[in-house]
């Protein structure tokens, strides 16, 4: 069954937003460690953390100054501001020459911008013991490009928030390989393409992948309709291209109802 996630993150005094997707994430932060929340916004996360007891540092960061005063606030108000490290700056380079932050989350940002996150401090992000990425779009693109850049594969999650799936990857120097050579024989889809869908999701046949490959391919079915009215090469190429994605989706989605 798809994990519920009740955690009222943030607590009473800071903000009221229970969101089982932020819970999710709560859970994969091992409480041994020190984390920084890249892009924490209003710090929900931060406060999370600081209230569950963890040990090690904890700090939130955002490259925007809006938010950062956000996230002071919202410190100040539930009473954690002494337990949380608050700084502007963009991604990793918040943490450059710090030992002491082994867990790093980027959760709510598209999959392009968590990836131009990494690529700017490659061997920073590498040496982390773990990644919680949560993207809101272009999961499969960065999926990709995380395999291809060698950092091993620890979990995936989906979670449901407001009728909507969001998808959850767990990467860090431990993590596994991400072949699914076994995988792409039985679904009959090409494995560098299923890569970018979740070998763990894959794996666990989790009950949320079906509901979110559904409103994948409803998506591509809204691009080809449009697609449709359109007569130039590129259009035609593209929508050749999204015809084979289709067929793909259609295959891993009859090897999930089976
Ligand atoms: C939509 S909020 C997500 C907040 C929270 N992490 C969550 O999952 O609910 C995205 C935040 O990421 C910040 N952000 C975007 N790119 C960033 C970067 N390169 N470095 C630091 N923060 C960034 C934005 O300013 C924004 O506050």
């Amino acid at each position: 069954m798809p994990k519920t996630h009740t955690n009222n993150v943030g607590g009473e005094k800071s903000g009221l937003m229970k969101s089982s997707r932020l819970g999710a994430i709560l859970d994969l932060v091992p409480d041994d460690c020190g984390v920084v929340d890249i892009g924490t916004d209003h710090a929900l996360l931060p406060i999370a953390l600081a209230r569950r007891g963890q040990q090690g540092v904890i700090i939130g960061s955002d490259c925007r100054s809006g938010p950062l005063e956000a996230a002071r606030s919202n410190l100040i108000e539930s009473g954690w501001i002494d337990r949380v490290e608050l700084h502007l700056g963009f991604g990793l380079e918040v943490i450059k020459g710090r030992s002491d932050v082994e867990t790093a989350v980027l959760a709510g940002m598209g999959g392009k911008n968590i990836l131009d996150i990494l690529t700017r401090e490659l061997p920073q992000a590498k040496s982390l013991r773990l990644l919680i990425l949560q993207p809101m779009r272009d999961g499969h693109h960065l999926r990709c490009w995380l395999a291809d850049n060698g950092f091993g594969l620890i979990d995936e999650e989906l979670v449901e928030e407001d009728g909507r799936v969001y998808e959850i990857i767990a990467v860090g120097r431990e993590g596994s390989n991400w072949d699914v050579g076994d995988l792409a024989e039985e679904v009959e889809a090409p494995g560098s393409w299923l890569v970018g869908l979740g070998p763990c999701l894959l794996r666990k046949r989790h009950p949320l992948l079906l509901p979110l490959l559904n409103s994948r391919k409803q998506e591509m079915m809204d691009v080809m309709a449009d697609l449709q009215a359109k007569d130039s090469e590129r259009s035609r190429r593209r929508r050749q291209e999204l015809s084979i994605q289709l067929g793909r989706l259609e295959k891993v989605m009859q090897w999930l109802s089976r």
